[in-house]
């Protein structure tokens, strides 16, 4: 991964943040964004560290609001060259319905809106780059149908389901590009199960009635672990960004095993996705 950038969304923590270690490790130029600079700066001094590596940056963005997306876009052109990896890491699961300053539902502007944006500005640096790909995660069982009825949660509001749509609504809309984008993989990937402050953050009230019974269970599986089951996780982006294997591959969607897995139904749709394409980009204004 020598002469390699890497912008990674979200690695302040979690599995963005095991992710940017292990790029570091293998010698790549690590930028990471993190929403404030207060905390922030001590993950680089610990992916610095751990790493060996001293070329690890730090962009601020709260990629709630598309004026952020548009700064951090400019902020990594004003200083870097080219982009040879974008992982759209950074991923949310409100616990309400909140609308973002642009007036869109915070899951939907974190999760679909904004990693759209954001590689959408940052593709002549990808094209700039040699062989440049673009990895998205995705999150939890996703859902074989997409609701276009309740895109952002208009009709209801449920944390699992709200977070599981917008995952299955940024898988539609990145096989899209896929399609559309030259010069550029994009790929969408499945870190599995890992303790972050995301999952440790779930309460059983947030869960469904019929899924509340395994909350203790649940609760096990995402006690705190000191990163390990989040480097666990980092490894489909790390594969995804690294491996010679996947020169070349696009629109496809690899599971916890680094295996193509088959998408949901919803991502097959030609109807759906060229109709939420056209609204993602009225949303994100870029047309
Ligand atoms: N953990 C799992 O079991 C699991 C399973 C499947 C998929 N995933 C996906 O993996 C990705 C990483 O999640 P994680 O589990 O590692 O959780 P995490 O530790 O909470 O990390 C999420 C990251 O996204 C950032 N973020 C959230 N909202 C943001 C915003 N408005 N603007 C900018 N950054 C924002 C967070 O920044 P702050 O530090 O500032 O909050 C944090 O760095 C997400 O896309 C998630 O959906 C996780």
């Amino acid at each position: 991964m020598k002469n390699k950038t890497v912008l990674i969304t979200g690695a302040t923590s979690g599995i963005g943040k095991q992710t940017a270690l292990a790029l570091a490790k293998l010698g790549a130029h690590v930028i990471i964004t993190g929403r404030s600079q207060s905390s922030r700066g001590s993950a680089v001094a610990e992916i610095k560290e751990a790493s060996g590596n001293p070329n690890i940056d730090l962009l601020i963005g709260d990629l709630s609001a598309q004026a952020n997306v548009h700064s951090l876009a400019g902020q990594f052109k004003a200083r870097y060259e080219r982009l040879n990896i974008l992982i759209n890491n950074a991923g949310l699961a409100a616990s309400n319905r909140e609308l973002t300053v642009d007036g869109i539902e915070s899951n939907f502007a974190v999760n679909v809106v904004a990693p759209f944006l954001l590689t959408h500005l940052l593709m002549d640096s990808l094209k700039a780059g040699i062989s440049a790909r673009v990895i998205t995660l995705m999150g939890g069982d996703v859902p074989a149908k997409l609701d276009m009825d309740n895109l952002q949660s208009e009709r209801s509001f449920d944390r699992l389901n709200s977070y599981s749509q917008s995952k299955l609504a940024m898988m539609v809309m990145m096989v899209e590009f896929a399609q559309r984008a030259q010069g550029v993989t994009m790929n969408v990937c499945y870190p599995g199960q890992a303790s972050t402050n995301m999952t440790r953050s779930v309460t059983a009230e947030m869960l469904p009635g019929f899924m509340r019974f395994a909350f203790p269970l649940f609760k096990l599986m995402t006690r705190p672990d000191g990163g390990k089951s989040a480097a666990k996780a980092s490894r489909s982006s790390v594969y995804l960004a690294s491996s010679k294997d996947v020169e070349g591959v696009s629109g496809k969607y690899f599971d916890t095993n680094n295996k193509i897995a088959d998408w949901p139904p919803a991502v097959l749709n030609t109807a759906t996705r060229e109709r939420l394409w056209s609204i993602v980009e009225r949303l994100s204004q870029v047309k």
